[in-house]
């Protein structure tokens, strides 16, 4: 529990990884009622535990930064079920589970969205098959000038930073994503784009290992942020 209460500087943006062990159950008393109510809900175990486990994350890291124990800190959710925090409308977060992980992106001051994909989570075969549900024609035409067997990384990379920039604009898979275009490149470099919205600035990456697993990731912004560290931490 240290790891995930050590403070320091504040950054703008602050990213964390929660990698959960088989058997780590969060306790109920952390919980608010309602995401209580929200768990039992859950048919699928592992579902439930991720969706605990990323409450049990940001209601630590925050209330932390904010100064609540966890389970003081308020967090309600809008209609389309984004999480927010009902004290602090200039803080905003985000929460993202794959396998298991979870990923909590936090920005003070502005808006932000989180994805992550374990860069296995598709065959070959099935990101092929996906693609061209996920990607706008010119992303498509621009995957099939490149290498086959690049075609799975280059569309989970362009998968990471399509849900961040469609969570971060609170919608999620509402909005079409195909009506989103990037550059499909694996960079970690910024990018902007532009939607009735406003603009929105992305980072992406990769972190994790062979052996535990290869995570991409991509964070959305509504203010341009530098390259952020990860906090990594296990339970
Ligand atoms: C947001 C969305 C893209 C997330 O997909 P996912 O496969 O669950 O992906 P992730 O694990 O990366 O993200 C889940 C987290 O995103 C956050 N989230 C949920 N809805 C969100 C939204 N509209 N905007 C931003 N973030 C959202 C939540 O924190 C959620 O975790 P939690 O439920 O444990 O709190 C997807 O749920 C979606 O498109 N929702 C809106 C459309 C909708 O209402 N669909 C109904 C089901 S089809």
């Amino acid at each position: 529990m240290d790891a995930l209460q050590a403070g320091g500087d504040r950054a703008q943006v602050e990213l964390h990884c929660l990698q959960v062990r088989d058997g780590f159950r969060v306790p109920d008393r952390i919980l608010s009622e309602h995401e209580q109510q929200r768990a039992a809900a859950f048919r699928s175990t592992e579902a439930r535990h991720l969706f605990t486990a990323g409450r049990f994350l940001c209601r630590h890291v925050l209330g932390n930064r904010l100064g609540y124990t966890p389970q003081t800190l308020s967090i309600a959710m809008t209609p389309s079920g984004r999480p927010h925090l009902t004290d602090h409308p200039d803080i905003d977060f985000n929460l993202s589970h794959t396998r298991d992980r979870v990923a909590l992106a936090i920005h003070y001051g502005g808006r932000i969205g989180i994805d992550i994909e374990r860069l296995d989570a598709f065959s070959e075969q099935a990101a092929l098959e996906i693609m061209p549900m996920i990607l706008s024609e010119d992303e498509l035409n621009q995957v099939n000038q490149l290498e086959p067997r690049s075609h799975r990384d280059i569309f989970l990379a362009c998968w990471v930073k399509k849900e961040a920039a469609l969570k971060c604009l609170g919608m999620g898979f509402r909005i079409n994503p195909q009506s989103v275009t990037f550059a499909l490149d694996n960079t970690t470099y910024g990018e902007y784009l532009q939607t009735p919205e406003g603009v929105i600035f992305t980072r992406s990456g990769r972190f994790g290992d062979v052996e535990t697993g290869i995570f991409a990731w991509s964070i959305a912004t509504s203010t341009p942020v530098p390259q952020p560290i990860w906090h990594h931490h296990t339970v």
